[in-house]
């Protein structure tokens, strides 16, 4: 569907202790449909055509990448998209929401919904109510994550990243770490680092996967989803201005934060080589940058 440009950039080092720090660049993949969407999407899409699906339908909140991706990746196949979105108060702001905001100009319809009716978003009953009102619909889950974008997600891992030591995802609902995992070598050990808190996470990446060579690196989070703190923001900052890779805010920020901060606390073995995945996300920055600007916190640096 989309050209890939994906390479290993060097990001950072510790040089007394020869480790080296590289970040796989899937974030150029697509400015909208990039890094972990594009592989969770691929199966997905190519299934919804084999069905012969018109429709796809799927769930996120506000600044979500995946109702951004599914919205432009919609278009461009040619399929209708409809978007059910947490929270029934966004309905009167989608102009003041840049993810919203290009979700609707890209063609995806809303149905806003509470945040408890949100709970629902697996349920039977819930799903058949949605068939009732918007007819068939192929599903695409919330984050995208089910067996097909778990089997896209194999695919981050090529062939010159079989020596690395240790790859790093940054973790949502599980799924596109879970694929990186079945695509991982025994000896090599994968570190997710959740945007989230909760312990749930942990068995949603069970259910996909039976090998044992991960863990989850709890304590990143930066005060749960969605949240960001000034030192958060420097950090991307200082990390843009070294390297000129824009991070995220929600995902892949805290996980380079994370990496950095482990190394310092002697976490890795001398010697390591570390593979970062930057898994996108890009669009969510305009959203997160106009929070900031309203309670008057310095904002997110970007000279693209
Ligand atoms: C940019 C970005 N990175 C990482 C993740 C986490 O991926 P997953 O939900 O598969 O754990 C997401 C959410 O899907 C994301 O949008």
């Amino acid at each position: 569907m989309i050209p890939l440009k994906v390479k290993n950039q060097f990001a950072f080092s510790d040089k007394e202790r020869n480790i080296d720090v590289y970040i796989k660049r899937e974030d150029l993949i697509h400015p909208f449909v990039s890094g972990n969407k594009f592989r969770k999407l691929k199966y997905n899409l190519a299934e919804a055509k084999k069905q012969n699906c018109t429709t796809l339908l799927t769930f996120g909140g506000a600044f979500s990448n995946h109702i951004a991706a599914v919205a432009f990746a919609g278009k461009f196949e040619g399929l209708k998209t409809i978007g059910i979105i947490r929270g029934d108060e966004l309905a009167e702001k989608i102009n003041d929401n840049p993810t919203l905001k290009f979700a609707s100009e890209n063609g995806m319809q809303f149905e806003f919904v509470s945040r408890d009716i949100y709970r629902n978003k697996t349920d039977k009953a819930f799903l058949l109510s949605l068939k009732e009102k918007f007819g068939d619909f192929y599903l695409i889950p919330e984050g995208g994550t089910n067996e097909l974008a778990v089997k896209g997600c194999t695919e981050i891992l090529t062939e010159e990243d079989k020596k690395f030591n240790y790859i790093v995802s940054a973790v949502g609902t599980g799924g596109t770490i879970a694929g990186i995992i079945k695509s991982s070598l025994s000896n090599q050990q994968v570190l997710g680092f959740p945007a989230l808190k909760g312990d749930f996470l942990q068995n949603e990446i069970r259910n996909f996967v039976s090998e044992t060579n991960w863990q989850l690196v709890n304590g990143f989070e930066f005060g749960g989803y969605g949240k960001v703190t000034p030192e958060l923001i420097t950090f991307m900052n200082d990390f843009y201005a070294e390297t000129q890779i824009l991070l995220d805010p929600i995902y892949t920020a805290k996980m380079v934060f994370g990496v950095r901060s482990l190394i310092k606390d002697g976490f890795f073995a001398d010697n390591s080589r570390i593979l970062m995945i930057h898994t996108g996300g890009i669009q969510g920055i305009a959203g997160i940058n106009n929070l900031l600007e309203k309670k008057k916190l310095p904002k997110i640096n970007r000279n693209d």
